[in-house]
């Protein structure tokens, strides 16, 4: 029936009519500079598409009737917005979350992100972002989830799942957007919007597969990318948007462009003026215009001179309306007006943000069981983040406030309340040369038994447009921590960034260390229960931490160096700092050796391949096991090793878990080529798990 209204809806309205629900302006207050915001008299009625800025079904509801009532036909207007980490109940950055390595509870927060959102009047959200990045002074690394693309594939799937359920007509559920189509997170040298050199191999191996993946998980629609592929500009190139997107992989959504990104054709010197960017763009497969109005001005006459054809103007046309029928605006346009306090910061939702939070922190370093700090008395906490409540929020942080987030100290208070004093001094700024706080930091730290230091990052400096040429902080930040470390305190350093940090200089310094990303507005509270020991840290990393900025790009699944013990680094060593996957706990986990229910198998043939993991240490945890594959031998070169499976559970004390991975060949051991076709090859292959390996032989 769908089909059969949009056709019905198609065949009545005029060219003019088309071309408007191709378009997307913006509603509502806009905090982004970059942006400007329309007032609801000047929208037409018949506009496609708008970025709802505004918490207040009202206002959504006051433009939907002008479209409902003096548009000629009535058709609803679709709400979309940047619900990227939550949209009021704000939760931990996507890199972080990446690192709880616990999907279930990713798809749990975008459920309710998805209901808040809902609630208020948007029922698009322009995520996930699923964009492999692998430099740290890319801004927008804070959006994905890491460096791998097997790990952004399975997060990205968790999120469309949770956003959208099985039915997008629920009033819980928003539309999501996969972003940005294709290879954004390739941006030269970490800038942003900038060109990106990438082969049509690694584009297949690296880029596609988290796309492929929400695309089959049924991702309603797609933003295509600023960036320039190679030569062709992802918004005007129709081998990805129209050859593999919707011709092979049949999607039946629709491609939203980026922000201006159409316009931004000129600059990136494939059009000519406007009217050529947009006859480009439309070709290409961008089927809506993001606030550029480039399709408003000239779509109409380039379908008349046939520079457009009609056919695609209505395939455009028809998948924009899809989606608004398959989200029920037709028979409920209205967003139901309700109290804030009925949609948002739920107590169950808070639980959800806390746990994500507590799950994402990672505990880099703990020399001598520095931390726990169980029987400190007095705690100096010091640093710009400490008292913080506005960085924890991270870059894109839709509807979160400040004022909801519990910071650092908050969360120490409620911790050790009663059982140990704190002391607080801020130290200095997060950059700058305001050495005076000084003082105070180390005259806290000389009269406490422990140093608790908070450094990190203010949260737009990650993001985007939001790129840095070092992933150091600041300098004011290290010579803040080397004063410190010179009372000869135990040092705890607490890593507050939406970004992987260059620690090399810090980590000498301190006893322990733990990222805790941009967590949220309940980062504070699973941060005091890490410390206190109340809670096992049971983060990994999805992203790879250099020694030095100099490292980039440096990640755990590069390919084979012809000379394995040369083209190392003269003046530090070639390997990370903390590599992909890595991450302390308060207990010790002991793996087994791999046990495979076969070693030799067809073509056609599954194994199952087994661990057991034993809790040696002394409290109750949990372990994630990372299943890579290797392929030394094939017809390409492949990575060193290639993350195909990886599952969290919890293990008591004493306890012995088994974890498993069910290789399908066809799936887990196969490659493609530079045009997306799979290839298994017979041959040897290993299966690898921390230090254990075990080789299985593919026959015919
Ligand atoms: O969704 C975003 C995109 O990720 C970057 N540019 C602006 C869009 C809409 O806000």
């Amino acid at each position: 029936p769908v089909e059969e209204r949009v056709s019905d809806l198609l065949s009545r309205m005029t060219l003019e009519e088309k071309v408007m629900q191709l378009n997307q302006y913006t509603l509502g207050r806009n905090d982004n500079a970059n942006n400007v915001a329309d007032p609801v008299d000047k929208i037409p009625a018949e506009i496609g598409s708008l970025i709802y800025f505004d918490t207040s079904p009202g206002l959504r509801n006051r433009l939907q009737k002008k479209a409902i009532e003096q548009s000629r036909l009535g058709i609803p207007v679709l709400f979309g917005y940047d619900v990227i980490h939550g949209f009021r109940t704000t939760y931990p950055i996507s890199l972080a979350q990446a690192c709880s390595w616990n999907p279930a509870l990713v798809k749990q927060a975008a459920e309710v992100a998805a209901q808040e959102a809902r609630m208020s009047g948007v029922e698009w959200t322009f995520s996930p972002m699923i964009d492999v990045a692998r430099d740290g002074r890319w801004g927008r690394v804070s959006e994905g989830y890491g460096e791998d693309p097997y790990a952004n594939a399975v997060y990205g799937v968790a999120a469309v799942e949770g956003y959208q359920g099985d039915n997008l007509a629920d009033s819980r559920r928003v539309a999501a957007c996969l972003k940005h189509f294709v290879g954004y997170g390739a941006s030269e040298a970490g800038r942003d919007y900038v060109y990106t050199e990438i082969s049509r191999q690694t584009l297949w191996d690296t880029y596609m597969p988290p796309y492929q993946a929400g695309i089959e998980a049924g991702a309603a629609t797609v933003m295509s990318c600023f960036n320039d592929i190679s030569g062709t500009p992802g918004t005007a190139n129709p081998y990805i948007l129209t050859e593999v997107l919707k011709e092979r992989w049949a999607h039946d959504g629709f491609v939203v462009s980026d922000w201006a990104a159409i316009e931004q054709l000129r600059s990136q010197g494939v059009a000519a003026d406007r009217k050529e960017a947009a006859e480009k763009a439309f070709n290409a497969g961008v089927e809506m215009d993001m606030m550029n109005r480039c399709y408003d001005a000239h779509l109409a006459a380039l379908v008349r001179e046939g520079k457009v054809s009609q056919e695609k103007l209505d395939e455009a046309v028809r998948r924009v309306l899809r989606l608004k029928f398959r989200l029920g605006l037709f028979e409920r346009p209205y967003t139901p007006e309700s109290e804030e306090t009925d949609r948002f910061l739920l107590p169950a939702s808070l639980a959800v943000a806390e746990r994500l939070a507590e799950e994402s922190m990672v505990l880099l370093k703990n020399e001598n069981n520095t931390l726990p700090l169980k029987a400190a008395r007095r705690i100096a906490v010091i640093g710009p983040m400490a008292q913080n409540r506005l960085h924890l929020l991270g870059a894109w942080s839709a509807h979160g406030r400040e004022e909801d987030a519990v910071s650092l100290f908050a969360g120490l208070e409620n911790e050790y309340r009663g059982r140990a004093e704190l002391l607080y001094a801020r130290g200095c700024d997060f950059d700058g040369e305001d050495r005076s706080g000084f003082r105070e930091a180390v005259a806290a730290a000389a009269a406490a038994d422990v140093v608790v230091l908070c450094p990190g990052e203010k949260k737009q400096w990650s993001g985007e447009n939001a790129s840095r040429s070092t992933i150091a902080l600041p300098e004011i930040q290290e010579q803040l921590a080397a004063e410190l470390a010179q009372t000869g305190k135990p040092l705890v350093l607490v890593l507050s960034s939406g970004r992987p940090l260059e620690l090399c200089r810090l980590e000498p310094l301190c006893g322990a260390m733990v990222q805790m990303w941009q967590p949220g507005i309940r980062g504070g509270n699973p941060l005091a229960g890490i410390l206190s020991g109340r809670i096992n840290p049971s983060g990994r990393l999805a992203m790879t931490f250099p020694r030095s900025t100099g490292q980039i790009p440096i990640y755990y699944n590069r390919r084979q160096s012809g000379r394995t013990h040369q083209g190392k680094y003269q003046d530090i060593p070639s390997t990370p700092l903390y590599e992909f996957g890595h991450g302390l706990s308060y207990t010790t986990f002991e793996y087994g050796d791999l046990r495979p229910s076969a070693t030799t198998l067809r073509r056609g043939e599954k194994t199952t391949v087994e661990v057991s993991v034993t809790n040696t240490g002394g409290m109750d945890g949990a372990e994630t096991v990372h299943w890579f594959i290797s392929d030394p031998v094939c017809r390409i070169s492949r990575p060193v090793r290639e993350l195909k499976h990886f599952e969290k559970q919890p293990i008591r004390r004493g306890e012995t878990r088994t974890f498993r991975f069910e290789i399908d060949p066809e799936k887990d051991l196969s490659f493609t080529d530079g045009d997306g076709n799979r290839f298994l090859e017979p041959g040897d292959y290993f299966i690898l798990v921390k230090d254990k390996k075990v080789k299985l032989t593919l026959t015919d």
